[in-house]
């Protein structure tokens, strides 16, 4: 018997890879969205997205509702760090947003999503034009994807995005029960991480998949990491 039906973005290495390993080793049917359908994996079921592509994500979206998937928990894991700012907002902001909404009607009453935040992103850390726009009590994912458009900042500008994101869809799927947190991992030993991280990729999936486990009631549009609020 499955748990439940997960999609995990940036599933093919790093904190991903270990969070849909995690799942499926539950029980779990984990979908892995991967832009190398190679590298989803074993046990799970590769789909291809590029989560800095809207036609890509427009399209997962679609073979996703043709095929009637119901989705119980959605890990927004893929992000990067480096590079043009223009790529950081792509991939760390606009994407969540465009596969958190376009997945919307999918996601099943009580489901889980979580969005894989940086302690980077924390709002004190940010500029103040950044804090004020994101803070600003009238913010709508509309406010924010044209914010994104701008990218204003680098990784951390984009994770503190995120974390707005994930209050502004907690707010709106709270009628449907669904709980949506933003969860930092901590600094993790993977590619993006480098060797010299103090965590292993265990301990950073462990903190992401508390936000999966949640129980119904539970914390909603916060800021986490290992279960404790950070933001
Ligand atoms: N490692 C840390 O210390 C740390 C700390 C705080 C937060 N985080 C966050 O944790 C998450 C995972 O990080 P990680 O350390 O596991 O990074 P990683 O090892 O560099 O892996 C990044 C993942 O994101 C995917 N990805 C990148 N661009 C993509 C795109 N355009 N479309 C689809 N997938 C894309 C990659 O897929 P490909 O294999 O196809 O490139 C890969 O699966 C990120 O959101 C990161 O910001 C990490």
């Amino acid at each position: 018997m499955t748990v439940g039906t997960a999609l995990v973005t940036g599933a093919s290495r790093g904190i991903g890879r270990q969070v849909a390993l995690a799942l499926a080793s539950e029980g779990w049917r984990v979908l892995s969205g991967v832009r190398d359908p190679e590298s989803a994996p074993s046990g799970t079921q590769a789909e291809v997205v590029d989560m800095a592509d809207p036609v890509s994500i427009a399209a997962l979206a679609r073979r996703l509702r043709v095929r009637n998937e119901r989705l119980d928990a959605l890990v927004n894991n893929a992000g990067v760090y480096d590079g043009p700012a223009r790529r950081i907002w792509d991939v760390n902001v606009l994407g969540p947003l465009r596969l958190t909404r376009a997945l919307a009607p999918l996601l099943a009453r009580n489901a889980r999503v979580v969005m894989v935040t940086s302690s980077l992103g924390q709002l004190s850390a940010q500029p103040a034009s950044l804090v004020k726009r994101l803070s600003n009590p009238q913010l709508s994912l509309t406010e924010l994807e044209r914010l994104a458009e701008e990218a204003p900042g680098g990784y951390g500008a984009s994770k503190a995005a995120l974390n707005a994101m994930a209050r502004l869809f907690a707010k709106e799927f709270k009628p449907r029960g669904i709980l949506v947190n933003a969860i930092s991992p901590g600094w993790v030993r993977t590619d993006m991480g480098g060797p010299g991280a103090p965590r292993s990729v265990e301990q950073g999936a462990a903190s992401v998949l508390w936000g999966v486990r949640l129980p119904p009631g539970g914390p909603t549009g916060g800021v986490f990491e290992d279960g404790k609020a950070i933001d």
